[in-house]
């Protein structure tokens, strides 16, 4: 197997710029264990190569003897229309952890698909995943259009219901987007000290807070009174880390839900899922360091230009916005930054067309 693997977690900018001009040598890719399409038009992946714990990580899931502690849960949502974001996104928490075996996936989905779960589990094998379905009936006359319909799929609020839909056994949990790659040990970011908050996040107190909120909102004393006695700084929700059980016993299901009903009555705000979990949690969680985060790379929500990177080390990179790494890169005209997705692509077809 030529996978050729390489660990850039806190690579700086110029490290980037050096990998990004280097990037046509680091080729070799071999399709391993070809297994013939499902069906013509579903995507098929290659399959992955099989991660094992390191010797410093004490057994794998299935041995009993491992701690409960030890697992990291991370939930994902599951949309065969965002498959391809998804298993690159699995990958590359695989790739880069030094106890992939460790890692639990729970996976929300609207509807069950029997496809979809045998696509996975030929690509990654070895994957230790539960699938769960999300009642879309349970949030759909609550959501408002906002300005990008992709932002306004029940699935994207399946978040706000993470803390019913796991086993109450799941105490902490990784939510992650599925446009989006890990390129560090994702057990670093299990690991971070929530200091009593309920969700932890990169947290950037420079952006202009006003404009998630329409006039409308700002003028309304009872509305804003909301953000007394916190500063509110813009997160990004689609990388959290989240007490789940604080989140249970403080109704913050409830609580986000609340905000949306207020903006069906009064439209408060313009984006999707976002502006209620900044009502209820802006200014109030445990910011982390925003390596955590790259986040904006698929660019605006209306065009999604190009965007280049931050300075700063990075440890996970997050097309957020309109663009997505793999539509531009089918294109052939892909921003500089979809380069850095491309080696965690499990997808076929593009694969084979390069190799030809
Ligand atoms: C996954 O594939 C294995 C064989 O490779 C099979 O035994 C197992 O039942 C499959 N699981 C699911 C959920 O499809
Ligand atoms: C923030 O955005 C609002 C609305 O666009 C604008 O009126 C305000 O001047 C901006 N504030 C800063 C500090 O840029
Ligand atoms: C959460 O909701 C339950 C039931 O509605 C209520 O009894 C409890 O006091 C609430 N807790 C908080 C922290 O609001």
């Amino acid at each position: 197997m030529a996978l050729h693997f390489w660990n850039f977690s806190s690579i700086s900018f110029l490290g980037i710029l050096s990998l990004l001009a280097t990037f046509h040598q680091i080729t070799p890719i071999t399709i391993v264990n070809a297994t013939p399409p499902i069906s013509s038009i579903r995507p098929v992946f290659r399959e992955a190569p099989a991660f094992r714990n390191g010797e410093t990580c004490g057994g794998a899931i299935g041995d009993k003897t491992i701690p409960k502690q030890r697992v990291i849960h991370v939930a994902m949502t599951l949309d065969s229309n965002y498959l391809r974001g998804t298993m690159a996104a699995v990958f590359s928490i695989l790739q880069h952890s030094t106890c992939p075996e460790n890692v639990e996936f729970h996976f929300l989905t609207i509807k069950h698909e029997p496809e979809v779960i045998s696509i996975i589990n030929s690509t990654i094998p070895y994957l230790n995943f539960k699938v769960y379905c999300f009642d879309e009936t349970r949030i759909q006359g609550l959501i408002s259009k906002s300005i990008r319909q992709a932002l306004d799929q029940p699935l994207n609020y399946a978040r706000i219901y993470l803390a019913d839909i796991l086993p109450s056994t799941v105490k902490r949990v990784i939510y992650l987007d599925s446009d989006l790659v890990m390129v560090d040990d994702i057990a670093k970011l299990w690991e971070v000290d929530l200091e009593g908050k309920v969700v932890a996040a990169p947290e950037y107190c420079r952006a202009n807070f006003t404009i998630y909120f329409n006039k409308a909102f700002w003028a309304d004393e009872e509305l804003t009174k909301t953000f007394e006695g916190r500063k509110p700084c813009y997160f990004n929700t689609g990388v959290m880390v989240m007490d789940v059980e604080k989140w249970r016993q403080g109704n913050y299901t409830e609580k986000v839900k609340d905000w949306m009903v207020i903006q069906k009555i009064k439209r408060i705000y313009h984006l999707g899922s976002l502006p209620p979990f900044l009502l209820v949690l802006a200014g109030n969680i445990k910011a982390i360091d925003h390596r955590w985060n790259q986040h904006g790379l698929g660019g605006d929500n209306i065009e999604g230009k190009c965007r280049s990177l931050h300075p700063g080390p990075i440890s996970l990179l997050h097309w957020s916005g309109k663009g997505k790494p793999w539509l531009r890169l089918d294109s052939r005209k892909p921003c500089s930054v979809d380069h850095l997705w491309a080696p965690y692509d499990l997808y076929r077809s593009r694969r084979q067309f390069f190799e030809e």
